[in-house]
């Protein structure tokens, strides 16, 4: 079942006189349970993709359909509600509100739904035990290190149950180690889970988690690797994604 279409998505941007093009015509297809990684240069249309299939901004032309639903068919008010319901995001710098805890942090999807958090008490535990933050719950994010704030961010994603999770570089800002735990953690809970996650990276070691990388380059899909066998261990051999960076001079 696909959880996400796009279909000939554009976008340009106005800046005065100028137009820019950053993306000319986008299609793509995410399916329920698929961990998507997305490369390309810089410039080349990725985190404006993101944004659009996650109801952040409108594209120009084209139709992005989540969860089954055209999103030109709603109005702006559908769309956040959307949004809000059915869309977890991730980004490069975290994004937690700074005078709240952790835990706090990752309750916040469920009250601006307007969800009593009672009821996800449970839900808030298991995340935070799932992200190995359960010691750290009542810390801000001052408190937190970098790697401890990106995994309250991604409890914070997944705890309304979210039909996606959309990623823009979420280990942009992290050395090595912690990079590869949020990997990891994003792998685990695309299987345990069951969850669908997209991700923009620069990094092929990062792609090298997901079970298909999307390359875009000048804001159109350019090539696709799939990890083969279906079903076989999650992720790739970094090799592939290499060559085909290498040929796309990334
Ligand atoms: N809000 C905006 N207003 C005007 N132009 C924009 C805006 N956002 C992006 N662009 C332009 O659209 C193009 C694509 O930008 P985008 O941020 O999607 O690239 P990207 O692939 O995410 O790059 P990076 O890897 O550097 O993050 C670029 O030419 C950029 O300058
Ligand atoms: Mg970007």
């Amino acid at each position: 079942m696909a959880v996400l279409e796009a279909n000939q998505v554009t976008k340009q941007y106005r800046m005065g006189e100028v137009t820019i093009k950053a993306l000319n015509g986008v299609t793509l297809v995410v399916e329920k349970g698929e961990f998507v990684a997305i490369m390309g240069p810089s410039g080349s249309g990725k985190s404006t993709l993101l944004h659009l299939l996650g109801g952040l901004d409108g594209p120009s032309g084209g139709e992005i359909t989540l969860a089954g639903r055209p999103l030109s068919h709603l109005s702006d008010n559908e769309i956040t509600v959307m949004r809000r319901r059915k869309v977890g995001f991730i980004f490069q710098f975290y994004n937690l509100l700074p005078t709240l805890t952790a835990e706090e942090n990752v309750a916040l999807p469920l009250l601006i739904d307007g969800r009593s958090l009672r009821q996800y008490q449970e839900k808030i535990d298991g995340l935070l035990k799932l992200v190995g933050l359960n010691e750290r719950r009542h810390h801000k994010p001052e408190q937190l290190s970098g790697g401890q704030q990106q995994r309250v961010a991604i409890a914070r994603a997944f705890v309304h149950d979210p039909e996606i999770v959309l990623a823009d570089e979420p280990t942009g800002n992290l050395d090595s180690r912690a990079g590869t735990a949020v990997l990891e953690l994003l792998r685990r809970a695309c299987t345990e889970l069951a969850a669908t996650i997209v991700i923009v990276t620069h990094d092929p070691r990062a792609a090298a988690y997901a079970d298909r990388v999307i390359f875009l380059k000048d804001g159109l899909v350019c090539r696709e690797l799939r990890r083969e066998p279906a079903g076989g261990p999650a992720g790739f051999n970094v090799q592939p994604i290499m060559t085909v960076m290498a040929e796309l001079e990334l």
